[in-house]
C-alpha cells in the first residue's frame, strides 16, 4: 500500500513511500540505484537572499521552498500544494513572483530572491504589510506572504490598479479562509500609500 508523506529534507518535498522504493512525484521515476547517486550530488549554490550574498551546497534539484525553510530558516513561504497550484510559497525572482516549490536550486543560481522576510525596509513594514493588518486581511495567514508578495509584483507594474486588475492578478493565490475582500482593500490601501496619498 502506498503512502503519502511530507518529507522537508527530500528535494521535492513530498515523496510517495511503500515499502520496496521511492517514486519522486514531480517526475514519477522510480528511484534506481544511480538515481540515488545523483540525489545526493550537490552544487554549491550563489545568490543573493533578502540583500545580502548567500552560498549553501545543495542538491540541483532541490526546490528553493526547502531551501529557504528548511536549509535557510525562512520559514514565511509556506508549503500548500507543492505544484504551483496555491501560491502559498511565492517568493521574489529577480523581481518576478514565483513559486518556490517549484522553482530548483538551479534556477536561482547568481538571481536575487526575496521572501517576506525582506520586504520591510530598515525596519519599517512595507506599506502592503501594513495594510493587510490594518484591514485584517488574513484569518490563518498561511496564504498572507504569498498574497503580499504576489500583490508586490502588481504594484511594482501598476500604481493604480483597478479592482478588476487587482482581482485578476490575484486570482491563482488561495485563501482557504476566504479574506479575499479584505485583501483586495489591503491592495488598493498600499497602492494609495504607495502613491503618496494619491
Ligand atoms: S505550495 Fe507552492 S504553489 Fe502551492
Ligand atoms: S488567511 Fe488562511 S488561507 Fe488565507
Amino acid at each position: 500500500m502506498k503512502v503519502r508523506i511530507i518529507d522537508a529534507n527530500h528535494k521535492h518535498g513530498v515523496v510517495i513511500q511503500d515499502k520496496q522504493f521511492f517514486v519522486r512525484t514531480t517526475r514519477n521515476v522510480r528511484a534506481s540505484p544511480v538515481r540515488k547517486m545523483e540525489a545526493v550530488m550537490k552544487k554549491n549554490l550563489s545568490f543573493t537572499l533578502n540583500g545580502a550574498p548567500r552560498q549553501l551546497a545543495v542538491e540541483e534539484d532541490r526546490a528553493l521552498l526547502w531551501i529557504l525553510r528548511a536549509d535557510l530558516g525562512l520559514t514565511g513561504c509556506k508549503y500548500g500544494c507543492g505544484m504551483g497550484l496555491c501560491g502559498a510559497c511565492t517568493v521574489l525572482v529577480n523581481g518576478e513572483a514565483v513559486r518556490s516549490c517549484v522553482t530548483l536550486a538551479d534556477e536561482v543560481e547568481g538571481k536575487e530572491v526575496v521572501t517576506i522576510e525582506g520586504l520591510a525596509r530598515n525596519g519599517n513594514l512595507h506599506p502592503l504589510q501594513k495594510a493587510f493588518m490594518e484591514h485584517d486581511a488574513l484569518q490563518c495567514g498561511y496564504c498572507t506572504p504569498g498574497m503580499i508578495l504576489t500583490a508586490y509584483t502588481l504594484l511594482m507594474k501598476n500604481k493604480k490598479p483597478s479592482r478588476e486588475e487587482i482581482l485578476n492578478h490575484m486570482e491563482n493565490n488561495l485563501c482557504r479562509c476566504g479574506s479575499h475582500p479584505r485583501i483586495v482593500q489591503a491592495i488598493q490601501t498600499a497602492a494609495v500609500e504607495m502613491n503618496g496619498g494619491k
